[in-house]
């Protein structure tokens, strides 16, 4: 899989884009946060959350996706942290978090269930997550996103995926258009997830 991010990446276009994602806009994210992004890939939302004047650092395990993000940081005047790293592996840290944003970050079930449950503790107190996926209702849209089911996401699997005592925890499926670079391009089913610890 990871030589399929590789590849998709090594062109020259951005694959979704240089703009960050229409639902972590929406949430108009604050400044000087420390936050963390993850399966960030080319950095588009990481390079807009480092603009607004945040601590940005974005986590994937594609070498040519976060050189990428790099390149755009550049050009953007901004900084940007790049962590190339397996999901599947990682450990997170205790508390480190004002905001976690993980957009479209699709993996197989082992991987799921490996780092979903650690975002409560990675957060601090009052920390954020801000989460977009698509649903398993994609494959009848056929405009982007994964084509297995299983990488996908159903509200119940969200759900008991997130685990911990978040203060608040908001699942939502949307039915919305999705315009991002060459590979998300039209009406899809979505879940957009804030979570507050
Ligand atoms: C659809 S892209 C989304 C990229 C970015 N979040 C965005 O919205 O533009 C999914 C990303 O997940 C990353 N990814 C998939 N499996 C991963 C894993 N096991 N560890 C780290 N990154 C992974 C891929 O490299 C890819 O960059």
């Amino acid at each position: 899989m990871k030589e399929f991010w590789n590849e998709r990446y090594a062109h020259k276009d951005f694959a979704y884009g240089k703009d960050p994602n229409d639902f972590l806009v929406s949430q108009k994210v604050g400044s000087n946060l420390k936050v963390l992004c993850l399966a960030e890939g080319e950095g588009r939302n990481g390079v807009y959350l480092a603009k607004l004047g945040n601590e940005v650092t974005c986590m994937d395990y594609s070498e040519s996706g976060l050189e990428k993000a790099s390149q755009l940081a550049l050009e953007s005047s901004v900084t940007l942290s790049c962590i190339c790293a397996d999901l599947g592996e990682v450990q997170l840290e205790f508390g480190q978090w004002d905001l976690i944003v993980a957009i479209f970050a699709h993996f197989p079930k082992p991987i799921k269930t490996h780092i979903w449950p650690q975002i409560y503790g990675a957060l601090k107190p009052g920390g954020k997550l801000i989460m977009e996926v698509y649903d398993q209702e994609q494959l009848r849209f056929g405009t982007g996103g994964p084509q297995h089911a299983d990488l996908l996401y159903s509200f119940g699997e969200l759900e008991a995926l997130l685990q911990g005592n978040f203060k608040a925890l908001h699942i939502e499926k949307v039915f919305r258009e999705v315009i991002e670079g060459s590979y998300h391009n039209g009406a899809s089913a979505t879940l957009q997830v804030v979570a507050i610890k």
